[in-house]
Parts: C-alpha cells; sequence; structure tokens
C-alpha cells in the first residue's frame, strides 16, 4: 500500500524537525523504501502501523532510527579527488608556511558519512607532509547519524569500499585485513576524533579551524538553513582558513561573504566577500 499524504507529511515534518532534511513532494517513494524495511524490522506490519505507533507514543529511539534511516550516506575515499589534489599542492603547504610557530593544523570533515573523508585526509597528511609529524594535528569528523559515528570510530571498510577511490599502495600500507573487510591503522585512527554531531542544532565545542570539509549534506537543506551553517562556518574558520563544498554546491546566492577560489579544476572559499579581502 501506498504512503499515504498524511503519514508522508507527519514523516517529513519528523524529519526537517530533528535533521534539517527537506523531503520535498514527491520523495515519497524514498521515504517508503526507507522505511518500509525499517517498519518490518521493528515489527510492525507496514509503515501505516510504524506511523500510527509513533503518533500514539513517539519513541525516542524509534525517531532516530527513522530520521537516521533518512539520511544519505553515500562517500567514497578521495571522492571527487580534487579536493584532496588542491589540498596537496596548495593548502596544506601555504597552512605549514603560515603556522610553523604555533606548529597546529584543525581540519574539520562535517557530514563525515561512514569515515573514508577524514581518513583520505589523514593518509594524505601522512603520506605528503613529513614535517608535519612534530605538529599537533586535529583532525575532526561529525555526523548526525550514530551509526555512521560508530563505523568513523571503527575504521572497517568492505572490500567494495575500499575498491573505490584507494590506491592499492595507500591499503596496504594503512589497513589491515579483518576477515572479509579491512580496518584503517591504529595509528591512523588515534589522529582523528570522531562525534556525533547535529548541524542545524547548536554547535558546542568547536576549535578554531584551518580547513572545512563540508561536502554533499547542504544539498540535502532549505536556503535559511545553509546559509545559518556558512555563517556558523564562518565564524569557527580562521581568516585564511578554507572551506570545501561538494560538486554540486556554492555559497553563491546563499553566503556572499565567501571568496571563491579556483585551485585547478576545483573551487574552494575563504571567508570573506571577495571585495573586503582584496582591500584588507
Ligand atoms: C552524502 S553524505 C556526505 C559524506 C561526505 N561528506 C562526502 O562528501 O563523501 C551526507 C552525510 O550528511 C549527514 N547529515 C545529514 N543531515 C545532517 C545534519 N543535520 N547534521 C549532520 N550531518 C548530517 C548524513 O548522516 C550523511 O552521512
Amino acid at each position: 500500500m501506498s504512503l499515504s499524504a498524511t503519514d508522508f507529511d507527519y514523516i517529513r515534518t519528523l524529519v526537517m524537525k530533528r535533521s534539517a532534511i527537506v523531503l520535498e513532494a514527491g520523495k515519497e517513494y524514498l521515504v517508503e523504501s526507507r522505511l518500509i524495511p525499517l517498519a518490518k524490522r521493528e515489527g510492525f506490519s507496514g509503515l501505516e502501523e510504524m506511523c500510527a505507533g509513533m503518533r500514539a507514543k513517539p519513541s525516542p529511539a524509534l525517531v532516530e532510527k527513522v530520521v537516521e534511516a533518512m539520511t544519505t550516506n553515500e562517500t567514497s575515499f578521495f571522492r571527487d579527488l580534487m579536493p584532496f589534489e588542491a589540498m596537496k599542492k596548495q593548502i596544506v603547504p601555504e597552512l605549514i608556511a603560515a603556522r610553523g610557530g604555533s606548529k597546529c593544523l584543525s581540519i574539520w570533515s562535517a557530514a563525515s558519512s561512514s569515515g573514508q573523508e577524514i581518513y583520505s585526509l589523514a593518509m594524505l597528511l601522512r603520506e605528503n607532509f613529513p614535517a608535519l609529524r612534530d605538529w599537533r594535528i586535529s583532525l575532526l569528523a561529525t555526523d548526525l547519524s550514530q551509526e555512521m559515528v560508530a563505523r568513523t570510530k571503527q575504521g572497517l571498510f568492505s572490500q567494495l569500499e575500499v575498491n573505490r577511490g584507494l590506491p592499492a599502495p595507500l591499503l596496504i600500507k594503512y589497513f589491515t585485513k579483518e576477515g572479509t573487510h579491512w580496518q584503517i591503522k591504529q595509528e591512523l585512527r588515534d589522529l582523528v576524533e570522531v562525534r556525533q554531531m547535529n548541524l542545524a542544532e547548536s554547535w558546542k565545542l568547536m576549535p578554531q579551524l584551518d580547513v572545512v570539509f563540508l561536502r554533499n549534506v547542504l544539498i540535502y537543506f532549505s536556503v535559511e538553513t545553509k546559509r545559518e551553517i556558512l555563517g556558523r562556518v564562518r565564524e569557527i574558520l580562521r581568516p585564511d582558513g578554507t572551506l570545501f563544498l561538494g560538486a554540486a554546491e556554492t555559497t553563491l546566492n546563499i553566503d556572499e561573504n565567501w571568496t571563491r577560489v579556483q585551485i585547478d579544476k576545483t573551487s574552494c572559499y575563504r571567508p570573506g566577500a571577495a571585495e573586503l579581502r582584496k582591500a584588507a
């Protein structure tokens, strides 16, 4: 039986309230494909019964499962490659030159999914910048989903996952085989702090940052939420810090207080409108 308009409305209001993810009209198929299996696993006859049960007595655990099921966790090692090339070629060398005094570097993978993004960055630093060995490197990975946070902490990836974007020499060097899976070595896991965090709620205990990877998550939010989040990123990004967004995302027409910087085939953003940065 297909999803009723009332149940769709109930789910989309719930998901919006808890995650800021917008489920527009036409996304009924997505709700069905994600939530029918969940309803069955939770012992309901279907989605209709689960929605009725939740309306009558919303269990926080089930609400969390529903919201998590509606997140899209697609990711891969060195996804889209170019931002990582820009980090290697320009951003990290510039930061090494600028932070030689403090020898501190902080990078945040916001909406990090199962951790491929932050571990790609950890490997990039280890492989290319031996000078950073005695620096204080802070690599922070956060995601809304508890399941993704647990997966990132564990750093365990299937054969299929390591086949996507991870060069074989890095697999051999930084992973150990655990049965049918591959686990990223403790040495790299120790570099990464992993936390659950909802980007749409207040941000607690956020450090000042040099680089933010905020990729492939703004697409799920309304313009107002995007603007709010980009504003908060500006507050914690150092003036010479860098923001990377996903290939389909931009600050343009959302928050004009950024300067777009082209590096080879990719672009990133620096805090401050272009004319103000030039005048500074
Ligand atoms: C498509 S993945 C992007 C992963 C990675 N950044 C990349 O580009 O490969 C989107 C992630 O955003 C997370 N997410 C969705 N809404 C969120 C929110 N309100 N706060 C934090 N993370 C959120 C999801 O759980 C999911 O893991």
